[in-house]
């Protein structure tokens, strides 16, 4: 008995920390540079994304920043869904390196499934937007104010290889490129 035991807790916690992922790559343990620090994050359930914030609820403003793994040549997307649960009427912000070598990173609204992707404003506020390239991550940074003065939302995240004439192309439209959505809780 007392062998089997000895044997069952090492596993359980790998389980545990298999389900939890209390390893290396988890969020809680990312340092941004600048000093930045978020209170929460949350490591998304694909393609390798996490996203960290920190709530303000007097001002209903929250600070965030999407983190994706993508190679120089192709782009990430993070954004709020107010009046659906997946890609259509997303309010997002997009990120990739511009054919001049700068990362650009603005908003835009996903009005269709083939949107124009040029930047514009969201159906809600949205301020203080740059990116970063850090260990083959892009790194993007905004302060959202929240609508209908809610903490919990529908949202989707995204990233394709392409860029084309500085306008990020079609994303795969299978696997985990069309399972990444889900729902958030700033609280
Ligand atoms: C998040 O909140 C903490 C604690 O209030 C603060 O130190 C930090 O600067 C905030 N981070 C951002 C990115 O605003
Ligand atoms: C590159 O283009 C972007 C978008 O027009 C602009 O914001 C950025 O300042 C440009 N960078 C350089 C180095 O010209």
């Amino acid at each position: 008995m007392a062998s089997q035991l000895k044997f069952v807790l090492p596993l359980s916690i790998l389980a545990i920390c298999f389900l939890y992922s209390c390893n290396a790559d988890s969020c809680s343990s990312y340092t941004f540079s600048d000093n930045r620090v978020y209170s929460s994050c949350t490591d998304l359930p694909h393609l390798g994304a996490a996203l960290h914030y920190n709530q303000s609820s007097s001002t209903k403003s929250i600070d965030i920043a999407f983190r994706a793994p993508q190679s120089n040549t192709g782009w990430v997307a993070w954004g709020l869904n107010p009046k659906g649960s997946s890609m259509v009427g997303s309010q997002v912000l997009v990120a990739f390196f511009h054919s001049n070598g700068t990362l650009v990173a603005y908003p835009t609204q996903l009005d269709s499934y083939s949107p124009s992707m040029a930047p514009g404003d969201l159906t809600f506020p949205v301020s203080l937007v740059s990116a970063e390239y850090v260990k083959k991550e892009m790194i993007i940074y905004a302060t959202l104010g929240l609508p209908d003065s809610k903490t919990k939302f529908n949202h989707v995240w995204q990233a394709g290889s392409t860029v084309t004439g500085d306008v990020p192309g079609v994303h795969p439209t299978s696997g985990e490129n069309v399972l990444s959505k889900g729902t958030v809780d700033f609280q």
